[in-house]
């Protein structure tokens, strides 16, 4: 597992020093003290005031350079890690707050990770490391531990996701209480990031829990890239704005569900059947991704079409019929996956979906686990459901209406 250790976690209000002279660019978080002062100063609750109190970094002064050409706005109603077209390079880094966290230690955590994502988003993060290196893309959401322990307002869908039949999840590499995904063109980039947001997150006291690399092969804009079965993945999609993914009209409206499995993929021996025993596992061509019913890669699949002995065209047991929305009142996820590579008996697939109500992924994945033609060759490692905040606004911090 890429494990990566942050480099001072005693405590909310240790300042570490810098050995290896790295820049650092989150602030140090604020106290409980420092919040309540805040409060009292603006007459609102601790945790607004630590809101209130981080829009005012150093790294984003109002008055500083413009945005780097070509970067993605941190800033904005939905975070871009869900908005945005989904960049090659990703890094899932899982946070745990310290023992008897409060709200308090959760706004200033966020407040501090936010920081980081802004400046790495708008290019202002002063570390030479990431000189020319935008864009880049981020999220960050809540797992159901802090929100049940924190009483915070989040759907009240959120829950731990049932077991599933076959799964062999390694709590080392599931859950947290915080997960920051972010993308990039580059590795390096991520890489450099990930160490910014490890500093960021020690100096509220977070530890980090589990760190995962991924990622895509090239291909030109606007085309589906393949995972590691060499097959199109992310072909039947909703786009990313498609209302049914967000939450209720609310404080949830601009939020949403990622479910995210780290699935091992027996690649060695998918590649081993023939062309077109594959094709009928998936229900799709390998070398178009158009369906087994159609022609072109958009074509819709039909679960009703026959071959003239009465056989179904998409096999009983073919990926895409089990998977299909029609067997869930049209109900769709917005899946943005990426593949991984931990070791030659240890690579497959970042599975990352977004929807409304998690429950959609249990119906697909109970029937994926028991009937799926691909599921011999696939093993579920790792596991996490979490809110995707909505997004901060200029002038606010994310997980404010928590
Ligand atoms: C390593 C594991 C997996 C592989 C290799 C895989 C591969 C694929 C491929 C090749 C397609 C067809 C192209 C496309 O529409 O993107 C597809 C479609 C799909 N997959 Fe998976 N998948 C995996 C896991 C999952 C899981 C865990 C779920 C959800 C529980 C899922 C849900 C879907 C859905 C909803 C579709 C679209 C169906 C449609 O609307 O036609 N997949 N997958």
């Amino acid at each position: 597992m890429d494990r990566v250790l942050p480099s001072g976690t005693d405590g909310m209000h240790t300042e570490r020093p810098n050995p290896e002279g790295v820049p650092t660019t989150a602030r140090p978080c604020f106290d409980r003290r420092t919040l309540l002062t805040a409060a009292l100063a603006t007459g609102v609750g601790a945790g607004a005031a630590g809101a209130t109190a981080f829009t005012r970094s150093p790294q984003r002064t109002p008055a500083g350079p413009p945005p780097a050409p070509g970067s993605v706005p941190f800033h904005g109603a939905r975070q871009s890690g869900v908005t945005h077209a989904q960049l090659p390079s990703v890094r899932l880094l899982a946070l745990d707050l310290p023992d008897g966290a409060g709200r308090d230690a959760l706004h200033a955590l966020l407040a501090s990770i936010g920081a980081v994502l802004a400046s790495a988003a708008d290019g202002s993060l002063a570390d030479a490391r990431l000189d020319g290196t935008p864009p880049v893309t981020s999220l960050v959401a809540l797992g159901p531990g802090p929100a049940t322990r924190l009483r915070l307002n989040v759907p009240p869908s959120l829950a731990e996701l049932p077991a599933f039949s076959g799964d062999r999840l390694e709590p080392a590499r599931s859950g947290g209480d915080l997960l920051v995904q972010l993308a990039a063109e580059q590795p390096w980039t991520t890489a450099v990031l990930t160490e910014h947001l490890v500093t960021a997150a020690a100096r509220c006291g977070a530890a980090v829990r589990w760190s995962q690399a991924g990622f895509l092969p090239p291909v030109p804009e606007g085309r589906t890239p393949r995972n590691l079965f060499g097959f199109k993945d992310g072909t039947a999609n909703p786009a990313p704005d498609d209302p049914s993914l967000w939450g209720l009209p609310g404080p949830h409206a601009d939020g949403t569900v990622l479910v995210y499995r780290r699935i091992r993929m027996d690649t060695a021996a998918f590649a081993a059947l023939p062309t077109e025993r594959q094709e009928l596992a998936v229900g799709r061509r390998a070398d178009t991704g158009a369906p087994l019913t159609g022609n072109a890669e958009h074509d819709t699949p039909d679960v009703y079409a026959k071959h003239p002995d009465g056989s179904y065209v998409l096999p009983a047991d073919a990926h895409v019929r089990l998977s299909n929305p029609r067997l869930d009142g049209g109900a769709r996820m917005l899946r943005r996956s990426w593949s991984y590579d931990d070791g030659p008996a240890d690579r497959g697939l970042l599975f990352c979906a977004f929807l409304r109500d998690p429950a959609l992924f249990t119906r697909v994945q109970t029937r994926l686990a028991e009937h799926d033609a691909l599921t011999p060759f696939l093993t579920h490692t790792a596991s996490v459901l979490a809110w995707v905040l909505p997004g901060a606004p200029e002038g606010r911090q994310l997980g404010a209406d928590l």
